[in-house]
C-alpha cells in the first residue's frame, strides 16, 4: 500500500506529481491511500508516508480537458476526490479518449464535482458582503462566508480585481483571503465569532437591493434557487427579502395602474402546449449550463452569467448587447437604466414585457475598473462569437415569431455577421434559419444622446420600431 500525504486540501501540484509517478509505475488505484497533512485520513496513515517511486523516463500526456476538470474537482469537499481522480487518470492512460465519454461513471463523477465547485465559486462571487471596520484611512472591509467546497483561493482573485482599491479580508472556516491593495495572501480559517457584525454599509446594501427589486418579475422559486436560504443569514438584504416579496403583489398592481400607456390588458395565455413545456425544461438546463460558461475570458471578472428571461410561450425575443453593472449584480437582464428606458418604450408601444423573452448577445458584463466604478466596455467579435451558442440555443427552444436586435452587437449576433443598423432598421427581415428579425437601436444609445430634441425624436422612432413587435404580439394573442 502507498500512503501519499498532500500538503493542503487544494494541493493540485502535489497530487499531480504523485499521481504521475504512480501511474507510470502502474500502481493500482486500490493500492493507494491519499491523505492531507493534518487531515482526518492522515490519522490512519503510517508515521512516515511512502516515498514516491521515481517518475523515470516514461511519458504520459493527458488532455487539457482532464487537467481543467481535475483542477476544479480537487477543490470539492468529498474526501474521496483524490482517489476518484487518480482512478480516472489511471484509466486514461490506457484510453486517452475516455474523457469524452460523458456517460462513464468516473468521468461523470469528476465532471459533477467540477460543476459543483464552479457553482460554489459563483455563489461566493455573488453573496460575499463586506462590512467596514475602522473608518476613512484606517478602513478595512471584512466579509464572512461559508463555502461548500475549498474555493477560497479560486474565488479570491475576482475580489482583488473587483475591489482593487480597498483593503479587504474574506474570512471563512477553511481559509481566509486578504488583499492589501497590492497582493493577495491567505491565512488559516477562523470561526464565525471573529467576523464583524452590522455596520453602516448594511443599510446601503439594503437600499440597493430594494432599488433593483422588480416586483413584476418576481419568481420566488427561481430567486430561492439563485440565492439559497443558507446564504441569507450572512446577507444584509436578507431582512428585507420577505417584506419585499409580501409587498410585490400590491406593487405590481400599482405599476400596472400607473403605466403611462398600456392599452394592452394582460391576456391569459392558453395552457402551454407540449412543445413549450419541454422548452422550459430545456431553458432551465441551459441557464444552469451557461452559469459555468468559460467560452471566453469575460466570466473571470463578471459576477455571474446573466441569462435570458421570459415566459416559455414568448413569441417576441428581445436581444440586447450585454448585461451592465446593475444587471451583473442582480443576475437579471435589463434591470438598470437601459432596462427602465426599455420598459417605458415597450409600454408605450403596447408590448407586454411580461410576455417577452429578454436576453443579451453576450451574457457576461465586460468592463474596466475605474476606481470604484466599473466602466462598460463593448464586447469584441470573438466574445460575441463565443457567446452565440447560448443565443442560438435560446432561439431553438423559444422559437419566437420575431427576434428584435437592439443595437449593433445584438445585430451582429442575430445575423451572425457585422450588420449596420442604418441599412436594416425598422423592417422585418427573414433570417436563414426561418425566423424573422427586426433591427433597432439600443436603449442606452437613447440615454447617451446629448441633444434633448434628438433624444425625443430617436425615442419616438424606437417606440415605432417596437410597435411592429406589438402588432405581432397582439396577432399571436388573438390566434391563441
Ligand atoms: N444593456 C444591455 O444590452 N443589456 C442589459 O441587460 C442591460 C443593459
Amino acid at each position: 500500500m502507498q500512503y501519499i500525504t498532500l500538503d493542503t486540501e487544494t494541493d493540485f501540484d502535489g497530487w499531480r506529481k504523485a499521481a504521475r509517478a504512480l501511474v507510470l509505475h502502474q500502481v493500482k488505484p486500490a493500492d493507494i491511500t491519499w491523505a492531507v497533512q493534518g487531515g482526518e485520513a492522515e490519522l490512519f496513515a503510517p508515521p512516515s508516508p511512502s516515498r514516491l517511486p521515481e517518475a523515470g523516463n516514461g511519458t504520459f500526456n493527458v488532455s487539457a480537458k482532464f487537467v481543467e476538470l481535475a483542477k476544479a474537482a480537487i477543490l470539492h469537499r468529498d474526501g474521496e476526490r483524490f482517489s476518484i481522480l487518480y482512478r480516472l487518470l489511471f484509466r486514461l492512460k490506457g484510453n486517452h479518449d475516455l474523457i469524452e465519454v460523458a456517460t462513464d461513471a468516473d468521468v461523470a463523477q469528476v465532471t459533477a464535482m467540477a460543476k459543483a465547485v464552479y457553482r460554489d465559486e459563483h455563489k461566493m462571487h455573488a453573496f460575499v458582503r463586506f462590512r467596514e471596520i475602522g473608518r476613512e484611512r484606517e478602513a478595512h472591509y471584512v466579509a464572512w462566508f461559508e463555502p461548500e467546497h475549498h474555493i477560497v483561493e479560486l474565488a479570491a482573485p475576482f475580489f482583488a480585481k473587483r475591489f482593487a482599491d480597498m483593503p479587504w479580508s474574506i474570512l471563512t472556516p477553511d481559509l481566509c483571503a486578504h488583499w492589501d491593495g497590492h497582493a493577495l495572501s491567505f491565512t488559516s480559517g477562523v470561526s464565525k465569532r471573529e467576523a464583524p457584525g452590522e455596520d453602516r454599509l448594511e443599510e446601503t446594501w439594503r437600499r440597493y437591493y430594494a432599488s433593483i427589486f422588480n416586483p413584476a418579475r418576481l419568481k420566488v422559486k427561481a430567486m430561492q434557487a439563485e440565492m439559497p436560504k443558507k446564504y441569507w443569514r450572512n446577507l444584509p438584504e436578507a431582512s428585507i427579502i420577505k417584506p419585499l416579496i409580501e409587498d410585490a403583489e400590491r406593487m405590481t398592481g400599482a405599476m400596472i395602474a400607473n403605466a403611462a400607456t398600456d392599452p394592452h390588458k394582460p391576456q391569459k395565455r392558453p395552457e402551454a402546449p407540449m412543445k413549450r413545456k419541454s422548452a422550459t425544461d430545456d431553458l432551465e438546463a441551459l441557464r444552469e449550463e451557461a452559469a459555468h460558461c468559460r467560452a471566453c475570458p469575460l466570466y473571470k471578472d463578471a459576477t455571474q452569467t446573466v441569462f435570458g428571461e421570459g415566459p416559455k410561450s414568448a413569441n417576441i425575443m428581445l436581444v440586447g448587447e450585454q448585461p451592465g453593472d446593475k444587471e451583473d449584480l442582480a443576475g437579471h437582464p435589463f434591470v438598470g437604466p437601459a432596462g427602465q428606458m426599455l420598459d417605458r418604450a415597450l409600454a408605450e408601444a403596447g408590448v407586454d414585457r411580461k410576455k417577452v423573452y429578454v436576453t443579451n448577445a453576450v451574457k457576461h458584463f465586460k468592463f474596466v475598473p475605474r476606481g470604484k466604478i466599473r466602466l462598460h466596455q463593448k464586447p469584441n467579435t470573438p466574445e460575441i462569437k463565443a457567446c452565440r451558442q447560448w443565443y442560438e440555443r435560446e432561439v431553438s427552444v423559444i422559437q419566437p415569431d420575431l427576434i428584435v436586435a437592439m443595437g449593433a452587437t445584438a445585430a451582429q449576433s442575430v445575423f451572425g455577421k457585422i450588420t449596420p443598423i442604418g441599412k436594416t432598421r425598422g423592417r422585418l427581415i427573414d433570417l436563414p434559419d426561418g425566423h424573422k428579425a427586426l433591427v433597432t437601436v439600443h436603449p442606452s444609445y437613447l440615454l447617451r444622446l446629448p441633444d434633448p430634441e434628438a433624444k425625443v425624436l430617436e425615442y419616438q422612432r424606437f417606440v415605432e420600431d417596437l410597435k411592429i413587435a406589438a402588432s405581432l404580439q397582439k396577432k399571436a394573442a388573438r390566434a391563441a
